[in-house]
């Protein structure tokens, strides 16, 4: 069963978003009820074009619904100004990509230090940040290296330690192992995993079973709508001894 005691974190009140193309409408999203708890992992899938990404981007505040409310850490974020929006993204979402849309003129270091730069913090203190998530990702070995120069694994850490390091509500992943083979995409389910025990709340959108079997949730889309939304009866239990190997 869904926790249903805990703190809600997101609350999506009938969300639809509208591409306009031409004269050409289409509704990626379709009026989405959601609700999703404090300290949940949740697995999106869904037929490619179903409006997994969309939905994201809404939750990411990367995107606004046409119409319906999204209430984030009880704070509706409808009526917010697109200023305030992209604060509350800075400071309440950490975002992981497929394709981990990192900086390649950068250390990872200096990746991983980027969304600080918005923030009051010192330089110290910033690099202090960085250098402890970089840590906790496994890649303490790894912090001066270019994004050219770390494997496919090791870059999509860099990219979850810079989705983490301003401490965000919610960790949101839209196929964040769509670009790496087995053994490096369970490395990272493993890291998912950890920071779920940690507190952490947790999306992830993937087209894989395998993959949404490690969140304890699966919400299935179909044409801009929430198909099925359930418990996963098959959860992979997280690791036991699980210290994630850069
Ligand atoms: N910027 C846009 N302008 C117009 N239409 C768009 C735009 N972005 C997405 N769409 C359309 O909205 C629908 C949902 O797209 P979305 O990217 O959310 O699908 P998805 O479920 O993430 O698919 P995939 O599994 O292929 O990533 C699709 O029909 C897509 O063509
Ligand atoms: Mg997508």
């Amino acid at each position: 069963m869904i926790r249903q005691t805990e703190k809600v974190i997101i609350d999506l009140d009938g969300v639809t978003r509208v591409y306009k193309v031409g004269i050409e409408q289409i509704r990626a999203l379709d009026g989405i009820d959601l609700k999703i708890r404090e300290n949940e992992y949740v697995a999106i899938m869904g037929p490619s074009g179903s409006g997994k990404s969309t939905l994201m981007n809404v939750l990411g505040c990367l995107d606004r619904a046409t119409e319906g409310s999204y209430t984030l850490d009880a704070q509706d974020t409808t009526k917010l100004s697109d200023a305030a929006l992209a604060h509350v993204r800075n400071e309440r979402i950490g975002f992981v990509f497929q394709s981990f849309e990192l900086l390649a003129r950068l250390s990872a270091l200096k990746n991983v230090e980027m969304p600080l730069i918005y923030s009051r913090a010192s330089w110290w203190s910033r690099r202090k940040r960085a250098k402890t998530v970089l840590e906790r990702v496994g890649l303490a070995g790894r912090i001066k290296h270019r994004p050219n120069q770390l494997s496919g694994g090791e870059k999509q850490r860099v990219a979850i330690a810079r989705a983490l390091v301003c401490n965000p509500s919610i960790l949101l992943a839209d196929e964040p192992t769509g670009n790496l083979d087995s053994k490096t995409s369970e490395g990272i389910l493993r890291l998912f995993d950890q920071l779920h025990q940690e507190g952490q709340t947790i999306i992830l959108v993937t087209h894989e079973g395998h993959v949404a079997a490690h969140a304890e949730r699966t919400i299935r889309m179909k044409d801009g709508k929430i198909h099925s939304d359930m418990e996963n009866p098959d959860r992979i239990p997280p690791a036991a001894n699980g210290e994630a190997k850069p």
